[in-house]
Parts: C-alpha cells; sequence; structure tokens
C-alpha cells in the first residue's frame, strides 16, 4: 500500500497546471513510486481563480490564504508555483512548518533573499527533501550528455555555448505582466535554466562578463482590443530586461562531478557564451546547447529533443571521412529503470502530448457536439485501405482502393 502524501498547490498559472498534470501522470510514468501524492489544496491570488482551480483539479481545498495551506497539518508536501516575488514567504513558511518543497525557478528573487532561505534552513534545522523544478534536466538527452561529459568522452572541455531563445518581446502591444517587473525579467526567467544546466554538465564559471538589453520602455497595462488604437491604452514602464547576454571563464570549483571539464594547471580556459532573449524573431522555446572538449562534443536542441548529438573525435578520419562525424543518440523516452516502462523506450518526445490533443477534441464533441474527427467512418475508410495493402502483399499484384 503506498503512503498518500497531500500536495498543497501554491499558484496555477501555466506551471501550477504543468506540476497538477505531472502529479496525475505520475502513476503511469513511474509506477514503482512507494508514496502517492494527491493536490488537497490549492491557493492562487484571487477567490474565484482559486475556486475554479479547485473544480479543475478535484481537490478538496481553494483558498486565498496560501501560508494557510501550507501551515495546514493535513498538507504534507508544498508546491510553489506563484510569481517568482512570492516563492520567498511561501519557502519560508514552508521552512517553518519543515515541509517538504517542490520548488518553481528561480528559487526566489535575488541573492539577499536567497541568503534568508539559507538563514531560515539553517536556523530550523530543516532537513526534509527538496528539489527546484529545473526540468530541462529531465530529458534523457540531456541526462546522456551528462553521462558522456562526466565520464571522459569529450576530454578536457574547452569550450560551451548554451543559450535560450524566445521572441515574445518583440511584440510592442503585448501587455505588461509580472514578467516585466523586476523580479521577473529574462536573467531570472530564461537565464535560470540556463546557468542551471551549466551546472549540471559543465560546472558553474569562476567568473563571467554580462550586457543586458530592454527593447520597449513600456508596455500597455493590458491587451488592447481590436476596437480601440494603442495609443489610447494607459502604459507603464518595463522594469525588467528582455535579453542578457553572458560570457564565462573558468570553474567555479574545478573538482569532484566537474572534474572531467577541469585542467588545473590552466582552468580559466574553459570558456562560455550564455544567451538568453526574448527578441529573438522566428524562435518558439529553443534551447540548445553545443559543448566541446579535446576528445569531442555534444550538441542539443529543445526543438528536436528526442536526439543528443556526439563527436567522438577519437573516431578515425580517413578518405571518404573514415567513422569521423556527428552521432545522433536516439535518447528520446530511454529513461533509466524503472521510470523506462512507460512509454516505450522508442516512443518521440511529444507523442503523449498528441494523444492529450486528440482526447481533446473527443471530449470537446461529447460536451459541445458536433465531430472533430478522425470519426469511425474515417476510421474504416483506413481500414478498407489497409485490406488493400494486405491484398497487393499477397497477390503481388498492383490493387485498387
Ligand atoms: N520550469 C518552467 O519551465 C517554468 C515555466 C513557466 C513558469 N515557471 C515559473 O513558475 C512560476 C509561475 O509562473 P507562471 O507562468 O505559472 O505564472 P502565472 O502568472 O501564469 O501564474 C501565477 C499563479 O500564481 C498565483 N499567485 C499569484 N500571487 C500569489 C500569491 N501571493 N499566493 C498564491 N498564489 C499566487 C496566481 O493566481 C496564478 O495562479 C514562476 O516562478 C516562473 O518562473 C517555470
Amino acid at each position: 500500500m503506498k503512503k498518500t502524501l497531500n500536495v498543497g498547490l501554491i499558484g496555477f498559472g501555466m506551471i501550477g497546471k504543468a506540476h497538477a498534470y505531472g502529479l496525475a501522470t505520475l502513476p503511469f510514468f513511474a509506477p514503482g513510486l512507494t508514496v502517492a501524492p494527491r493536490i488537497l489544496g490549492v491557493a492562487t491570488s484571487r477567490a474565484e481563480t482559486a475556486e475554479a482551480a479547485r473544480r479543475t483539479l478535484g481537490c478538496e481545498l481553494a483558498t486565498t490564504d496560501w501560508a494557510a495551506l501550507i501551515e495546514n497539518p493535513a498538507v504534507d508536501v508544498v508546491h510553489i508555483c506563484a510569481p517568482n516575488a512570492e516563492h520567498l514567504p511561501a519557502l519560508l513558511a514552508s521552512i517553518r512548518c519543515k515541509k517538504p518543497i517542490y520548488c518553481e525557478k528561480p528559487v526566489v528573487a535575488n541573492a539577499a533573499e536567497a541568503a534568508r532561505v539559507r538563514a531560515a534552513l539553517a536556523e530550523t534545522g530543516y532537513d526534509a527533501p527538496t528539489q527546484v523544478a529545473f526540468h530541462l534536466r529531465g530529458f534523457a538527452a540531456v541526462r546522456r550528455a551528462k553521462e558522456l561529459i562526466a565520464s571522459g568522452r569529450l576530454g578536457r572541455l574547452v569550450r560551451y555555448r548554451i543559450g535560450y531563445y524566445h521572441a515574445g518581446a518583440l511584440d510592442a502591444s503585448a501587455p505588461f505582466r509580472w514578467k516585466h517587473a523586476p523580479n521577473g525579467g529574462t536573467i531570472l526567467d530564461l537565464a535560470s535554466h540556463l546557468l542551471d544546466l551549466t551546472d549540471y554538465l559543465v560546472g558553474l564559471p569562476a567568473e563571467l562578463t554580462a550586457t543586458a538589453t530592454t527593447l520597449w520602455p513600456t508596455r500597455p497595462v493590458r491587451a488592447i482590443r481590436a476596437d480601440e488604437a494603442a495609443a489610447d491604452v494607459p502604459t507603464r514602464p518595463v522594469e525588467a530586461e528582455d535579453a542578457v547576454s553572458i560570457l564565462t571563464r573558468g570553474l567555479l570549483r574545478p573538482t569532484g562531478a566537474d572534474a572531467a571539464a577541469s585542467d588545473p594547471a590552466n582552468p580559466a580556459a574553459l570558456t562560455g557564451v550564455v544567451e538568453a532573449t526574448k527578441l529573438a524573431a522566428g524562435e518558439e522555446d529553443e534551447m540548445s546547447f553545443e559543448i566541446g572538449g579535446t576528445l569531442g562534443a555534444v550538441r542539443f536542441s529543445l526543438m528536436e529533443p528526442h536526439y543528443l548529438e556526439f563527436f567522438d573525435g577519437t573516431k578515425p578520419s580517413g578518405p571518404n571521412g573514415g567513422e569521423s562525424g556527428w552521432t545522433r543518440i536516439a535518447a528520446g523516452a530511454r529513461y533509466e529503470a524503472p521510470e523506462s516502462d512507460f512509454p516505450s523506450a522508442k516512443s518521440t518526445t511529444g507523442w503523449l502530448r498528441a494523444h492529450v490533443a486528440s482526447l481533446a477534441t473527443f471530449y470537446r464533441s461529447l460536451g459541445e457536439g458536433g465531430s472533430f474527427g478522425p470519426d469511425l467512418a474515417q476510421g474504416l475508410r483506413i481500414q478498407d485501405a489497409l485490406d488493400v495493402v494486405k491484398r497487393s502483399v499477397e497477390s503481388r499484384r498492383w490493387e485498387t482502393l
């Protein structure tokens, strides 16, 4: 019998829904878990959204008083999915209650707040498990990159480039939201992921230099309606950066897990380029990296998350190329056991998303009428065609549908 763990979910915007989706599907992806998390209550900033979230989740409690939810003795685990500026008080309350915490990135808004969290951890003797949702480590291809680097297959690391590319800030009419306030800019939003991946794969740099920029100095306070002029909507100043470029040198701690990356004689020889921008025309949610060493290199693109590319510089080159060149490792859903049963190892990343889209159209037709298809009639046409295929296999002749 699995132990039920009651979750208190703080925030139910874009990422709160992702946490709830993940928790609901855990029994399929990780059947071997010895605990069974279930959402007991949800907190949002307004009573109507909290109640709507409760109905969506089918959970018991809805509140705007996140502190009460955290302190509720029935809550075993806290998920923090509120805007960045709200993380600190929720963290401090969870630490006081000594409850396990699964916290969205960035953990808090700045180093002063981080110091307060460290102090609270020390003062309370907090020892419950915690994790930060730097979920990009969750791709099998990224984990494979880590293995190749740690096992020395790239040799001594020499260079890396890692970038996160969005286009959303190019649009001057996109309204102001909390990500345009001081605690919400691209450094906290996207570069946090990049520095975490840098830490995971290479090690944090010993030193860096950075420059940042903001494209539009003001933004409309709300979405501009089709029937009004942009000039008629009040604006407010944008107080956060849209893009940041960082150059790095060396390694903060060239020991242990980072040993593959280091040359004790010349640690500063490792240089990196880290770029996070919401001004990248044509990009959607691209995160890519290339990491190169004396013996080889890896590269990855979030737009093709099934694959890790690996260049093994020890493979001989020769006439007509020999064996030298980039290899595409099909990492896909090949997670480590026991988390590898479902979906099957060959499933592409995104396979399940298409199933959810398919289910959604079916239940829309049940709720709203109509049919979004493919319906049974279409399925049966395919069935007939399949028979023609079989017929042709047997007859070894052209067959008509
Ligand atoms: N790991 C990722 O890929 C990823 C992606 C998106 C967002 N995030 C992080 O998740 C957090 C939330 O981002 P989002 O895009 O979901 O924001 P959002 O604006 O879509 O949703 C924020 C939610 O928090 C609630 N909220 C606001 N103030 C609150 C308070 N004081 N107490 C309780 N609830 C409160 C809002 O009602 C809303 O439900 C941020 O820290 C962001 O950096 C992470």
